[in-house]
């Protein structure tokens, strides 16, 4: 039987999942990698392994809720039940209309991003109460499990994530279990960095809501996982902890009619 407590992470092989999967192996947690990129996904683990991590990559479809309890149940089998669950599965969409939005692709965002975090939260959540030895979930929210934008599946998704995050809190919190979520403003990912670079997004009014002048990384909503994780946070349950470079706190702020005080003329103020 493995030795090391078992940290199992879905979306493993790309963005925040990844950096969540190098946290833990160097926090000394076997990881279980789990995501539909094989080929990412081995190459990480490969890695890993050879800087003497304990990394297994496995492929499964998060909405596809049969194929994640048996590889729930195998990985019980071979490094015993998982002590910590993060959810970092998702589809991540473009703008549009409810309108004129495609059903099929709404439904299976839901199925991806919503149902995913279910069917995980549930066939680990199963193994960490028959295990009695409590354990942490984190799910992955977003600034739009707060405020709405025009993001019709994955916006209402993500609100329903940090519902489901505190019904499970509250379900699980008498097992020992901790389940929370963070909910990150825009993280600079090489695909937002890409999409700068090509002009499709504008930093300037991104940053223009945030109360810091920097986007967050991948590493930092890691380090914030990690610490939901840890005994530090013992007493934290059913939150939504944001990693938002102040986004929750500016969102309305900054956009105030009456404009910002450092930005009225003839006013004395400070910088
Ligand atoms: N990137 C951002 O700006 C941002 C902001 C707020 C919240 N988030 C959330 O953070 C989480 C991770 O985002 P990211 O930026 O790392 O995205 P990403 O696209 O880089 O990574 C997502 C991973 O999930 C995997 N995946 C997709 N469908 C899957 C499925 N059916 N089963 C298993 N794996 C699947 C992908 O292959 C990919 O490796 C998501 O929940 C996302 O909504 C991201």
């Amino acid at each position: 039987m493995n030795q090391l407590p078992l940290a199992v992470v879905t979306g493993a092989a790309r963005g925040i999942g990844e950096a969540t999967v190098r946290q833990f192996a160097a926090n000394g947690y076997a990881v279980a990698a789990l995501d539909v990129n094989r080929e990412r996904g081995e190459a990480l683990a490969e890695q890993l392994r050879a800087e003497g991590r304990q990394v297994q990559f496995h492929v499964c479809d998060v909405a596809d809720a049969q194929a994640v309890d048996t590889l729930a149940a195998s990985l019980q089998q071979s490094l015993g039940p998982a002590r910590v669950l993060v959810t970092s599965a998702a589809l991540i969409p473009n703008t549009e209309s409810i309108m004129d939005m495609d059903l099929q692709a709404h439904d299976r965002m839901w199925r991806v991003n919503y149902h995913g975090t279910v069917h995980a939260c549930r066939s680990f959540g199963r193994q960490m109460v028959a295990a009695g030895q409590g354990g942490s979930i984190v799910t992955i929210g977003s600034i739009n499990s707060v405020l709405p934008m025009p993001l019709p599946a994955y916006n209402p998704g993500k609100a329903a994530i940090a519902r489901l995050t505190q019904l499970l809190a509250s379900e699980l919190g008498r097992h020992r279990i901790r389940v929370n979520s963070v909910g990150p403003t825009y993280v600079m990912t090489p695909e937002l960095q890409a999409r700068l670079d090509s002009g499709v997004r504008d930093l300037g009014k991104m940053m223009h809501v945030h109360a810091l002048e920097f986007l967050p990384t991948p590493v930092d909503i890691a380090e914030a996982i990690a610490f939901l994780c840890s005994p530090q946070a013992r007493a934290i349950t059913g939150i939504l902890l944001p990693v938002d470079s102040g986004w929750t706190a500016s969102a309305t702020y900054m956009t105030y009619a009456g404009g910002v005080p450092w930005e009225q003329d003839g006013k004395s103020h400070q910088n």
